[in-house]
């Protein structure tokens, strides 16, 4: 099947017509990670407020999720407040807070009747209480549903992630229940709030930027990554089988070589 996409040399396929006939239906990425970005920019094109980019971008996390759930993706972690972006002005923090309520007050029986647990990795603690409680009830009535994980990344920051982990090990080395020496890359992953998730095969970024920003930096070690100048708001089903059809084309070598290559 994948023999339909034409390859340019040595480049990407070109998938801009890309349809879902053109994807390999036994290589849908597992995990897909998403910096959703450029909501801002989206509704200043429209002399609109940002929060009303951000209003929309909240509809698009809908439509994305159910078409990840549609193609078969395992997990889908969205990035959807950093730990940085309390610095943004107040009612933008405070409008962004809400989001989440919003969200779930609207389509958790959706996401209950699909199938869909919700989780969150993040700083769960300092979010406002109207955060905290709706984000909590999504993942209680969810808990028992094993279909796709919707993780919301949530008062995020991979450094301070890092960090917690770092602090974990390191008081568990001081009560003598590890030893230094044992401390290995599985310890680590296995501190850090994805423990319990494989890591992104896919991760996405859309609205032309292309940098992390302290999103999930060791677990996208081997990770393929996809940008997009598509503002998020504007991203849909089609560009995410764009960005599925480029990930099949390419060739995950972990660091090793391609089995033609072993000569
Ligand atoms: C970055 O765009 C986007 C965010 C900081 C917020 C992302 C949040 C959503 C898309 C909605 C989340 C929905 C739920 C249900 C939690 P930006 O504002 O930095 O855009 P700009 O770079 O164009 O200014």
């Amino acid at each position: 099947m994948l023999d339909k996409l034409i390859r340019k040399k040595g480049g990407e396929p070109k998938t801009d017509n890309a349809d879902r006939q053109l994807l390999d239906e036994t290589a849908i990425p597992g995990h897909v990670a998403i910096i959703m970005d450029g909501n801002g920019r989206w509704a200043k094109k429209r002399s609109l407020p940002r929060i009303a980019g951000h209003h929309e971008g909240m509809k698009t996390v809908r439509k994305i999720t159910r078409e990840a759930d549609r193609l078969g993706i395992k997990v889908l972690t969205l990035y959807a407040f950093s730990t940085e972006n309390w610095k943004r002005p107040k009612p933008e923090v405070e409008f962004l807070m809400r989001l989440p309520e919003e969200f779930l007050g609207t389509y958790l029986p959706e996401l209950v009747e699909r199938n869909v647990r919700v989780r969150m990795i993040g700083d769960h603690e300092h979010l406002p209480p109207h955060t905290r409680r709706a984000i909590t009830r999504a993942m209680d009535e969810t808990a028992g549903n094993d279909g796709l994980i919707l993780n919301f990344a949530m008062n995020y920051g991979s450094r301070a992630e890092i960090t917690e982990a770092v602090r974990t090990i390191a008081k568990a080395v001081a009560e003598k229940r590890v030893k230094a020496e044992d401390i290995d890359e599985s310890m680590i992953t296995d501190a850090l709030m994805t423990a319990e998730l494989p890591e992104p095969d896919l991760l996405i970024r859309t609205s032309g930027e292309v940098r992390l920003s302290n999103f999930m930096l060791w677990q996208l070690a081997y990770t393929e990554f996809w940008f997009t100048d598509t503002l998020w708001p504007d991203f849909n089903e089609d560009r995410l089988q764009e960005a599925i059809g480029v990930y099949q084309a390419r060739s995950r070598r972990y660091g090793g070589v391609d089995k033609e290559d072993t000569d």
